[in-house]
């Protein structure tokens, strides 16, 4: 059998049918969205004969990835797909340079302490048992300009590799490793923080069978993450992964990107990071907001 069969009149009658084309009512693009989706997936189908079992197989897959998604959708590169997507529109419309962005990824939680940035900040709350991380730069605009009045959302994994408030050993405070800074005219912040180590997906959870499945790890090296925000400037979505990690170069998530890897300068057990980030202006009131992916959210505590 041949994709050809997708063609026939049946098939294609019943894409239109399932997909509303028939009715007035209902929203447009999502029409015409899930009727290519649903027509690309029937040509799976036949190009791999797949099965009454194995379509019923992957679909109760699916169902059980719940909140996984966040963890499943880097991990097939598709989070990291829509940042590439997003930047070569970027480059179409003549918005280069900066900062590259990267995968925000699923544990972000708002609500984390806003601090006054003119000093150096500790971003952690607990006891950890490891060094102490030293990051500190500079926020530019793309004139190297400082950027006033930025926010500097920071937040990463303890030493075990796990993060606040996603913690299964309970052991951590609320919002520790996260803070809100608050920087002022001079664009300029300074944090400490105990070493956050990678961490890899949590075993026998739905990321982790499809990348065992895919002959794959779930590994990502020891990063921060950081939302950058500004009156005036685009909101960057980003991290930094540790340059000497062993999964520097192999991120299960593809968070990694040229120019987000800083190799730390290790004395002892503690380890400093110099990184500036650079902005882009704000062509758009909708750029110096934030996406609106549904995030946690906590109570400051
Ligand atoms: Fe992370």
């Amino acid at each position: 059998m041949t994709e050809d069969f997708v063609n026939t009149p049946a098939i294609q009658v019943l894409l239109d049918k399932a997909t509303g084309q028939d009715s007035a009512e209902g929203n447009p693009r999502l029409k015409a969205i899930l009727r290519d989706l649903l027509e690309a997936t029937m040509r799976v189908i036949v190009r791999h004969d797949i099965s009454e079992n194995e379509f019923w197989a992957a679909a109760s897959y699916i169902a059980g990835i719940g909140h996984e998604a966040g963890l499943v959708a880097p991990g097939v590169g598709l989070e990291h797909f829509l940042d590439l997507y997003m930047d070569a529109k970027d480059a179409e419309a003549g918005r280069e340079g900066g900062t590259p962005r990267t995968i925000e990824g699923p544990l972000y939680v708002a609500g984390a302490p806003l601090v006054d940035g003119t000093g150096e900040v500790d971003l952690t709350s607990d006891p950890d048992d490891t060094g102490t991380l030293y990051m500190h730069g500079a926020i530019r605009g793309p004139g190297g300009e400082a950027v006033p009045n930025a926010i500097v959302h920071v937040w990463h994994a303890n030493s075990q590799g796990w993060y606040s408030h996603f913690d299964p050993t309970r052991e951590q405070t609320p919002f520790n490793n996260r803070r809100r800074i608050q920087l002022g005219d001079e664009g300029r912040y300074a944090f400490r923080s105990k070493m956050p180590n990678g961490y890899s997906v949590p075993p026998g959870g739905s990321a982790d069978v499809l990348m065992q499945a895919l002959g794959r790890h779930g590994n990502r090296p020891a990063h921060v993450h950081f939302f950058v925000e500004a009156p005036g400037y685009r909101t960057l979505t980003t991290q930094i992964n540790f340059g000497d990690d062993p999964f520097a170069a192999d991120d299960f998530a593809f968070g990694t990107r040229e120019g987000l890897l800083p190799v730390p300068n290790r004395q002892g057990d503690s380890a400093h990071i110099a990184f500036d980030f650079v902005l882009q202006r704000a062509e758009e009131k909708e750029d110096e907001g934030f996406s609106t992916r549904q995030r946690f959210a906590a109570e400051p505590a």
